[in-house]
């Protein structure tokens, strides 16, 4: 079981020079898991929650490439911290098995998030008792 102790925010080493800046992420060396699924959030009012779900086999690094937001995460254990994304060469790795909300986003934010898995709805956990049950 994973607990808020397996998130860590993984830094990008910088690619840029003179013409501007450059962030490579590959699968299994830049991040501990292979993508098999890539999808981004923008155009969330700041007022919006979303995610609110977890999951059972599915592993995540979320990039926020412009602007910012937040994520909340919170394991089975009821611990739970608050992660700001606010560079677009640092990412959020989220193991299996963890809550979260991304909320609090920036007018311009473009969150980028990379994934374990294809999407699959039943690996999805989207009520907070059923999730502590
Ligand atoms: P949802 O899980 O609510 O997004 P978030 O994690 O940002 O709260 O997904 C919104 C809709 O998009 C929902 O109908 C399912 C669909 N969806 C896919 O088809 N594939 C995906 O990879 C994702 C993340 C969502």
């Amino acid at each position: 079981m994973h607990t808020i102790h397996d998130v860590k925010m993984i830094p990008f080493v910088p690619k840029g020079d003179s013409r501007g800046e450059l962030v490579v992420i590959e699968g299994g060396a830049d991040i501990p898991f292979a993508i098999q699924r890539i999808f981004y959030i923008y155009g969330s009012d700041s007022d919006v929650v979303r995610g609110n779900h977890a999951n059972k086999k599915t592993q995540f690094v979320l990039v926020n490439v412009q602007g910012t937001s937040k994520v909340r995460v919170i394991d089975r254990n009821k611990n739970e911290q608050i992660f700001v994304l606010e560079k677009p060469n640092q990412g959020l790795y989220l193991p299996t098995g963890l809550w979260k909300e991304m909320y609090d986003f920036s007018a311009d934010s473009v969150l980028l998030v990379l994934a374990s898995e294809h999407y699959d709805p039943e690996e999805y956990i989207r009520s907070i008792e059923d999730y502590w049950r």
